[in-house]
């Protein structure tokens, strides 16, 4: 199959390859540039566990083609943690609330967080709830989720922590 060029930048890096157009973004993001951290847990657009931001959007990235992200600025998990290396205040939210159990949907949950305190940084339960909707978490770990992302919604914004959910 001919291969199309594409070019794009990733967590900051440009980056430039060969890929057949039938090539989904996950398989790009884990295969050819060896971002694993963003996981596969469906592949039919259900379970959110590939979710990147791209161009200030959340995007299941099984659900997308590489060639479509041409030119598009994407950040993954990978590209979360600040410049000293410290922790994102939605990766510490996660770690401090105990919003993970397996991890296994937790890059993906992350990356929607984020895009979602960007769109609005003092959201309420509800709105979290609703705004981490497309994104599954098998192990049932919704209550210490919510409390993760109000973490980082309140250290993030500088305003005194807001009553955890219940
Ligand atoms: S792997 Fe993309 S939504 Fe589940
Ligand atoms: S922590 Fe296991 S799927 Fe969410």
């Amino acid at each position: 199959m001919a291969k199309a060029q594409v070019k794009m930048t990733v967590n900051g890096r440009e980056v430039e390859a060969l890929v057949e157009p039938r090539i989904l973004l996950i398989h790009f993001l884990r295969e050819q540039l060896n971002l694993t951290g963003t996981h596969i847990g469906c592949d039919t657009t259900h379970c959110g566990a590939c979710t990147v931001d791209l161009d200030g959007k959340s995007v299941k990235s099984c659900t997308m083609f590489t060639v479509q992200a041409a030119a598009a600025n994407i950040t993954t998990i990978e590209g979360m943690a600040n410049a000293d290396g410290s922790l994102h205040a939605l990766q510490e939210g996660f770690r401090m609330e105990h919003g993970l159990q397996c991890g296994f949907c937790t890059p993906g949950m992350i990356m929607r967080a984020h895009r979602l305190l960007q769109e609005n940084p003092n959201p309420s339960e509800q709105e979290i709830r609703f705004g981490i909707a497309g994104n599954l978490c098998r192990c049932t770990g919704y209550q210490n989720i919510v409390k993760a992302i109000q973490y980082a919604a309140g250290k993030m914004s500088g305003a005194p922590r807001k009553e955890a959910a219940e």
